[in-house]
C-alpha cells in the first residue's frame, strides 16, 4: 500500500445551494444548506484513503463540536488521525456558495488550521517514512515549508496544490516534485493565461506539473519529456467542490503504485469526475472499486 502523509486543512464546509451566488451588496435566497467536512488537506486526504491509499493526516482542528465531527469523519475513512492535533479555539470553517452550474465560490477562516505553524518530531517522522507528501497552502507557510524540506530530505516524493494561491518561495519550490494548480492559480503564478506557456514556465521552478482546467480535463508537463493533454469524462456536474482534491489525492495513490503517468491521470480524471456528479467536498469522494469501475 502507498503510504500518504497529508500536511493540511480541516474544515467544516458550510454550503448553500443557490441558483447564483450574490454580487457584492446583493443578498439572494438560496435553496439548500449542508455542513460538509472539508477543507484541502482533509479532502486530499480522504480521497486518497478511498483510492486505496495507507493515509496519515498531520494538521489540527478546534475543541469545538465541528472538529470532534472532522475527525471521526477522517477516521471513518480510516486515516490515522494520531498527529491530527486538538487545540482551543474554533475548528476551520469555509464558507461556500455552489450555484446551479455546479461551480462555487468559497471564503475560509482557518481558525485552527492557522495554529500550525512548525512541526515537531512525530511529524516529521511520519513524512519522514511516507512514500509521498501532499501539501496545500491552507496552512502557514512555515509549516508547509518546513513540511516539504523534510520530505526532500528524506527522498519522499511531494505534490504541492497551491492553492489558495499566493506567492511561491524558492525554499519551497525547489522542494517540490509536482505541482498541480488550476488553471487560474497557474495563471497567477507565471503570468501567462495559456494553459501550455504556464506549464512552460512552472517547469523552471519545478521538475512537473499539472494544470487541472476543469471540465477541459488536464495538462501534464515533465522537465525534458512532451506535454499530455487529457479531456474530461463528459458528464454533468452538481457540485464541483472537492473535484481538484479528489484529482490529487487519487493521483498520488496512482503515482504511489507506479502506474505510467498517462494511465494515473485517467484514474486521477475518472475519480474527479464521479467527484463533481454528487454534493459536497469529503461526501463525494469515490472509492477504489467505482474509480476501476468508471
Ligand atoms: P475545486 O476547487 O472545485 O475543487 P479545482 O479548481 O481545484 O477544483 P478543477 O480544475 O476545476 O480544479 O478540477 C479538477 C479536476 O476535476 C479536473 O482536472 C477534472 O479532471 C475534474 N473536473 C472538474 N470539473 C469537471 C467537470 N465539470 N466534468 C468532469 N470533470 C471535471
Ligand atoms: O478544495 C475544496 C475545499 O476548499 C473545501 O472543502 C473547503 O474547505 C476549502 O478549503
Amino acid at each position: 500500500m502507498t503510504g500518504i502523509a497529508v500536511l493540511g486543512s480541516t474544515n467544516m464546509d458550510l454550503v448553500a445551494y443557490a441558483e447564483r451566488a450574490p454580487g457584492r451588496g446583493e443578498t439572494v435566497t438560496g435553496r439548500e444548506f449542508r455542513t460538509v467536512p472539508g477543507g484541502k488537506g482533509a479532502n486530499q486526504a480522504v480521497a486518497a484513503a478511498r483510492a486505496g491509499g495507507e493515509v496519515t493526516m498531520i494538521g489540527a482542528v478546534g475543541d469545538d463540536e465541528y472538529g470532534v465531527r472532522l475527525r471521526s469523519n477522517l477516521e471513518h475513512a480510516g486515516i490515522d488521525t494520531d498527529l491530527l492535533h486538538t487545540v482551543e479555539g474554533p475548528s476551520g470553517t469555509a464558507h461556500i456558495v455552489v450555484d446551479d452550474t455546479g461551480a462555487n465560490s468559497i471564503v475560509v477562516v482557518p481558525g485552527a488550521n492557522g495554529a500550525v505553524t512548525a512541526l515537531g518530531p512525530g511529524e516529521m517522522a511520519a513524512i519522514a517514512g511516507a512514500d509521498l507528501l501532499l501539501l496545500q497552502l491552507e496552512l502557514p507557510l512555515s509549516a508547509v515549508i518546513e513540511g516539504a524540506r523534510v520530505a526532500h530530505a528524506q527522498g519522499v516524493r511531494t505534490i504541492l496544490t497551491p492553492s489558495p494561491v499566493q506567492p511561491l518561495p524558492s525554499e519551497l519550490l525547489d522542494c517540490v516534485d509536482l505541482l498541480i494548480p488550476n488553471e487560474h492559480e497557474a495563471a497567477e503564478l507565471s503570468g501567462f493565461t495559456d494553459p501550455h506557456a504556464s506549464a512552460r514556465y512552472l517547469l523552471s521552478q519545478v521538475p512537473a506539473v499539472v494544470i487541472t482546467l476543469g471540465s477541459k480535463g488536464c495538462l501534464y508537463a515533465a522537465r525534458g519529456g512532451e506535454p499530455v493533454v487529457l479531456p474530461a469524462p463528459e458528464v454533468t456536474a452538481v457540485d464541483t467542490t472537492g473535484a481538484g482534491d479528489t484529482f490529487v489525492g487519487t493521483l498520488a495513490v496512482a503515482l504511489g503504485e507506479r502506474r505510467p503517468v498517462p494511465r494515473a491521470l485517467a484514474w486521477a480524471s475518472s475519480a474527479a469526475a464521479l467527484c463533481v456528479q454528487r454534493p459536497g467536498a469529503s461526501t463525494s469522494m469515490p472509492y477504489r472499486t467505482e474509480i476501476d469501475a468508471a
